[in-house]
């Protein structure tokens, strides 16, 4: 077949079969390499979506293909019921860069929270959540109601139970919020698809001495911040601060399906409280293994903290006049426009660059953490290049 017929194949079968969730672009990828994706045509993009915030060593990165080959000849899953070599090296890694006490291994980032929630709820024998306005932390019944935007979460009240939401960077909002009920506030690091909020460096300081002074945990939702994306390990790293319960996924396995939550000391499912089939699985976890190992090798958290930098003071000089902010930390950025922007996300992939949009006028950039100045000027070229539309 040629590439036009299995495109227009591929589209059939997906509209024809799959439930139409998503708002799919017309694009069909069947392979990576380096930064960049290719699509059944042979064209290629750079990647600053990084299948959002997944592809942290890049494509094809010859350490994860290996792991992952040499783990599915031996073995590629056995029940928790039993021991795996790749699990307990994983768990001793996880413990090391995350300073916490114990982790316990899923499969993607709303199941981490839902567990991270079920923990704290277990623990202090309340029931109600603080979470943030703009917040992401899933689409699971548990972490639904944590999540803020109330499109996805009103169809499934009173099953999802919603938070208190208070305004993110207002550590007084969340003392206010406190009351006999709560067990605990959950918070990303810098909100991610709320528009990439980056809060200043106090905030999680003073959520912690709250949290202490008033009894209740803090879990730090680190699914789309952890594993380097913001030129440390962990993005509460920038803050100093220590969660009681620290959620992770995107990043952690390269790509195959996992998440984790880790806990401090003390604070731990006891036997029989929490399950799951395939967390900790061997294949997952030899994949995560190689994905820690190459950040490390390949000195990736210095890359994006470096990267970072020097993406932000590129967009900073654009000849364009309408944007109204640029943020992040390390790897993701958030460029903020006076209007719609989903019109930049659709020509830069017709100039083989690949961004996502999020709140309507928010430019999303998480590339892979081995991005190059090459790549970035490219980028910046590109999205500076795109005029508005006439209306
Ligand atoms: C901060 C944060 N938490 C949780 C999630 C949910 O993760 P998943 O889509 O793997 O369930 C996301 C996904 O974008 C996220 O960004």
């Amino acid at each position: 077949m040629d590439a036009d017929s299995i495109y227009k194949s591929v589209v059939e079968k997906d509209e024809k079969y799959v439930m139409q969730t998503y708002g799919r672009k017309p694009l069909l990828f069947v392979k990576g390499e380096g930064t960049n994706l290719i699509d059944v045509y042979g064209k290629r993009y750079i990647d600053c979506v990084s299948g959002i915030a997944v592809n942290a060593t890049g494509y094809s990165n010859q350490r994860l293909v290996k792991a992952i080959q040499t783990q599915a000849e031996n073995l590629i899953h056995v029940s928790n019921y039993y021991y795996n070599i790749p699990q307990a090296n994983l768990a001793e890694k996880i413990i090391q860069i995350t300073g916490m006490s114990r982790v316990f291994f899923c499969n993607s980032g709303a199941e981490a929270n839902d567990g991270a929630l079920k923990l704290a709820k277990i623990h202090t024998k309340k029931d109600n959540f603080i979470s943030t306005l703009h917040a992401f932390h899933g689409r699971t019944i548990g972490s639904l109601g944590t999540t803020a935007n109330q499109k996805y979460r009103d169809p499934f009240v009173p099953m999802v139970k919603p938070a208190t939401f208070v305004d993110y960077g207002n550590a007084g909002a969340i003392e206010k919020a406190i009351d006999k009920t709560i067990a605990a506030v959950i918070l990303e690091p810098v909100q991610g698809e709320g528009g990439v909020h980056v809060p200043k460096n106090e905030y999680f300081k003073e959520v912690r001495e709250i949290c202490d002074k008033k009894g209740i945990l803090m879990i730090i939702d680190e699914v789309q911040t952890g594993f380097g994306r913001t030129g440390k390990w962990f993005c509460k790293d920038h803050y100093g601060v220590q969660p009681d319960i620290l959620t992770m996924s995107k990043a952690i396995a390269g790509g195959i399906p996992m998440g984790a939550f880790a806990a401090r000391e003390g604070l731990s499912f006891g036997k029989g409280e929490h399950g799951t089939t395939f967390g900790g699985g061997p294949l997952a976890s030899a994949a995560a293994l190689a994905v820690i190992e190459t950040i490390e090798e390949e000195k990736l958290l210095d890359n994006a903290a470096k990267m970072g930098d020097y993406f932000m003071k590129k967009l900073a000089g654009m000849k364009r006049k309408d944007v109204v902010a640029i943020r992040g930390k390390g790897l993701i950025i958030g460029v903020e426009f006076n209007h719609e922007c989903a019109y930049l996300m659709d020509e830069a992939l017709k100039m083989g660059v690949l961004v996502n949009v999020i709140s309507g006028n928010v430019l999303r950039l998480i590339p892979p953490l081995n991005i190059t100045k090459e790549d970035i000027d490219r980028v910046v070229e590109v999205i500076d290049s795109i005029q508005k539309p006439v209306q």
